[in-house]
């Protein structure tokens, strides 16, 4: 799951103490950054900082970063500009800090590239932000982007940022040992390391005690989640059975029946039948899986060093479908990757329509420094062909979504309720276990309950309905 180029205004927290310093925080990029931005939040409220939603009264302005495409970094480039002009005219002494995976990518060459940035911080260097503050205010520029194998924050409780109170992230690992050859991430985030699962389901317990009805555990690949580490990375019983994923997921299932559990992202070539057990198993974990297939082509998915073929792909779907009937299915898909010939394409399309996923998050590959492709393949697909093989697979996954909306019209459906809809605030909405979205009309539901909705039509997007 991706919230790429979604900006987000963290509001106030009613728990954090009320302090007179103050931190405006805007998060960019996936779940795992806008996660991370409460980590930050919590870190700075012992330190007796309280958030605004006004980066002119901010005593501090943290961007948290992503570098996944160049459109990412350059959206949060013009961001900076910006806070330039808001320093410059209202706020001389705000400190502008720099944190994520842009911070790590770029290190101290962001303070030359950016003269108004002060912090440069990585994703793994948030404990350390009070110190770096601190060496600001004493007129100097602070930099900490070091890479850890055993940070998870795990004891740390998140100060809640979200809006709606009804559905929270929880990181359950950090980092990426996969390289797959388009992507920046395992150099922007690090080792691949677990997070001790009672702190995961600590945590999903004091948050359904606070009224949140879903937990969406997050890692860039849940599926080798692996826990049976002492803190310092070394396997603490070898005799010891390890916590894989699927027992981490019935684990916090049993937190309680009224609370939804989700997760992302799962991995096409590590992805068991024993996950797909679990969420069998148990009616509050969700049918929906997000498993990103990048290309339908096994030779481009080689170089894509993804580590399956399509037809393993394509079993992982059967096993599904097989094993949680109607499940609720999403991709990511990568358009104009080195080489792809027009047949390759071809292939995308076609298992486009041989899946029929529910939804897609569809990108143009953006040549990224330091990837193996980047040192291995000419990003030599022209930009028009990009963006025409792009268009082709939006227009054929929008087809995909509505026939997939279509198996739900004249059912009926429970739906964690979330809160008005953006366009009529007569109308409500929620998400169905299988993730689509619902929109229903207002009579007095509350968020975070639950209601049968009887779905009465569709678009590609959502779903209609009506209250049982
Ligand atoms: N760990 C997840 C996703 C991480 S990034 C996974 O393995 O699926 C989210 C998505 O961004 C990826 O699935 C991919 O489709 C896309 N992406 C990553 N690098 C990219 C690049 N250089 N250009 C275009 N899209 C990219
Ligand atoms: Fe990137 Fe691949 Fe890791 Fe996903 S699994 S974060 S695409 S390297
Ligand atoms: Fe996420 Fe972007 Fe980093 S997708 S892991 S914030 S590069």
């Amino acid at each position: 799951m991706e919230l790429e180029e979604i900006k987000t205004t963290l509001k106030k927290a009613s728990d954090l103490k009320v302090g007179s310093k103050k931190v405006y925080l805007e998060s960019y990029g996936c779940a795992m950054n806008f996660s991370d931005s409460e980590i930050v939040a919590s870190i700075l409220a012992q330190e007796g900082y309280s958030t605004t939603n006004d980066a002119n009264e901010a005593d501090v302005v943290f961007l948290n970063t992503c570098s996944i495409r160049d459109k990412a970094e350059q959206t949060v480039r013009n961001r900076l500009q910006h806070f330039n002009s808001v320093k410059r005219k209202a706020n001389p002494d705000m400190i502008v800090g720099v944190l994520g995976c842009m911070a790590e990518r770029l290190k101290s060459d962001l303070l030359e590239e950016e003269k108004l940035v002060d912090i440069v911080a990585g994703p793994d260097a948030y404990r350390s932000l009070p110190d770096l503050i601190g060496e600001v205010e004493t007129g100097q520029k602070a930099v900490n982007v070091l890479l850890s194998r055993e940070e998870t924050y795990g004891d740390i409780s998140p100060v809640k940022l979200g809006e709606n109170g009804v559905s929270s992230f929880i990181s359950i690992m950090r980092g990426c040992d996969n390289m797959c050859s388009f992507c920046v991430v395992p150099f922007t985030r690090g080792r691949e390391r677990s997070r001790d699962a009672q702190t995961i389901v600590e945590e999903a317990r004091q948050l359904y005690a606070m009224g949140y009805r879903e937990v969406t555990l997050l890692g860039q690949n849940v599926d080798s989640y692996r826990w049976n580490m002492t803190k310092k990375g070394e396997i603490k019983d070898p005799n010891l059975p390890s916590v894989t994923f699927a027992m981490l997921l019935e684990m916090v299932a049993e937190v309680s029946p009224e609370l939804r559990i989700r997760f992302s992202t799962s991995h096409p070539k590590d992805m068991t039948d024993d996950v797909l057990y679990a969420i069998a198993k148990h009616k509050n974990i969700c049918n929906y899986i997000h498993l990103p297939v990048q290309s339908g082509s096994s030779a481009m998915l080689e170089r894509m060093n993804r580590g399956y073929t399509r037809e393993w792909y394509m079993d992982r779907i059967a096993a599904i479908n097989r094993i949680i009937p109607d499940c609720g299915i999403s991709t990511d898909i990568i358009s104009g990757f080195c080489e792809e010939t027009e047949e390759e394409h071809q292939q995308t399309l076609s298992l486009i329509s041989e899946v029929q996923f529910d939804f897609a998050y569809m990108y143009k590959y953006s040549e990224r420094p330091k990837t193996l492709a980047e040192r291995k393949f000419e990003d030599d697909v022209p930009e028009e062909v990009k963006s025409k093989r792009l268009a082709e697979i939006i227009a054929l996954q929008r087809e995909g979504s509505l026939i997939r909306n279509k198996r739900f019209v004249g059912k009926t459906c429970e739906v964690l309720v979330e809160g008005p809809s953006k366009k009529n605030k007569s109308e409500w909405y929620g998400r169905i276990s299988e993730n689509s979205v619902v929109i229903f009309p207002y009579t007095n539901q509350l968020p975070g309950q639950y209601i049968n909705v009887k779905i009465t039509g569709c678009t590609s997007a959502t779903l209609k309905g009506e209250l049982e």
